[in-house]
């Protein structure tokens, strides 16, 4: 039976990533993402269905809880039905503690955390009716030592381990299996922005044990790994996608 996902926040970089290798792995897929990334999110929808899969495009913000309950209908009435869902979409702008407004800390918790929450808690009805799921969260490196400018980031990131696990908890005894990836430095328009400085890529060069920063495909392998069967007696845990920087 053709596998059916959703991943957000999927018109570029690490979603656009796993979006192209589920693919590529057979599934069909529904991608969401911002209106402002509309023309963007068409062209990854079109890449999917060279590779001969089904794919549907849903302009959506995580944010707004009535937008994550629309993506999960519409996933579910054009493609049947939802096996996985990949929670991709995520902010980050830098602010030092200093300079962090409220709002700003908000913003980042909306779309990182409660975005995290809307979907979950929107695919799940879904889910528990099939007896099935696979939920896979992109958390960061920054939930296990974040950088200086990162500290909603970090926290937003920290509490999506925390989601994780409880979820794992909540849905086990449905048939729903909850995993976190927690990836490094990717090489993405976020993660160029985190790193602009010269300096520093040499140094994460340097202190990541495979001595690169990280392509967005690296990322791939480990979501599909949660997303399979493979990963059925795995659930509430969360796997550093870092090339060897933190070890836990
Ligand atoms: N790049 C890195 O170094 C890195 C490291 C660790 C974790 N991550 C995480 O990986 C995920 C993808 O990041 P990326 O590097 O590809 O970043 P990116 O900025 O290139 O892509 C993020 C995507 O999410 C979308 N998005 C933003 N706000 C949204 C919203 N409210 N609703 C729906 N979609 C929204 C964007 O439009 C964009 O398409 C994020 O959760 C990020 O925090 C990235």
């Amino acid at each position: 039976m053709t596998r059916h996902a959703i991943v957000t926040g999927a018109s570029r970089g690490i979603g656009r990533a796993i979006a192209l290798g589920l693919a590529q792995r057979g599934y069909d897929l529904a991608l969401t993402d911002i209106a402002a990334q509309e023309s963007v999110l068409r062209e990854t929808v079109e890449e999917v269905k060279q590779l001969g899969r089904k794919c549907i495009p849903i302009l959506a913000d995580v944010s707004k809880i009535e937008d994550c309950q629309r993506s999960v209908t519409e996933a579910v009435a054009g493609l049947g039905h939802v096996d996985v869902l990949v929670n991709n979409a995520g902010i980050l702008r830098l602010a030092m503690i200093d300079e962090t407004t409220p709002e700003h800390w908000d913003q980042t918790f909306a779309v990182n955390v409660r975005g995290v929450f809307q979907m979950t808690q929107a695919v799940v009805v879904h889910m528990k009716e099939r007896r099935y799921g696979r939920i896979v969260n992109i958390a960061s490196l920054a939930a296990r030592t974040g950088g200086p400018g990162q500290s909603h980031y970090a926290a937003s990131k920290s509490a999506v381990v925390g989601f994780t696990r409880v979820s794992s908890m909540e849905f086990g005894g449905h048939g729903i299996t909850v995993n976190a990836v927690c990836p490094g430095i990717i090489q993405t328009e976020m993660g160029r922005n985190n790193l602009r400085d010269p300096e520093r890529v040499t140094y994460f060069e340097k202190i990541t044990d495979l001595h690169r920063l990280g392509e967005p495909e690296d990322v791939v392998g480990p979501v599909a790994f949660f997303a399979s069967d493979d990963s059925a007696f795995v659930t509430g845990q969360a796997l550093n996608v870092d090339g060897g920087i933190f070890y836990s």
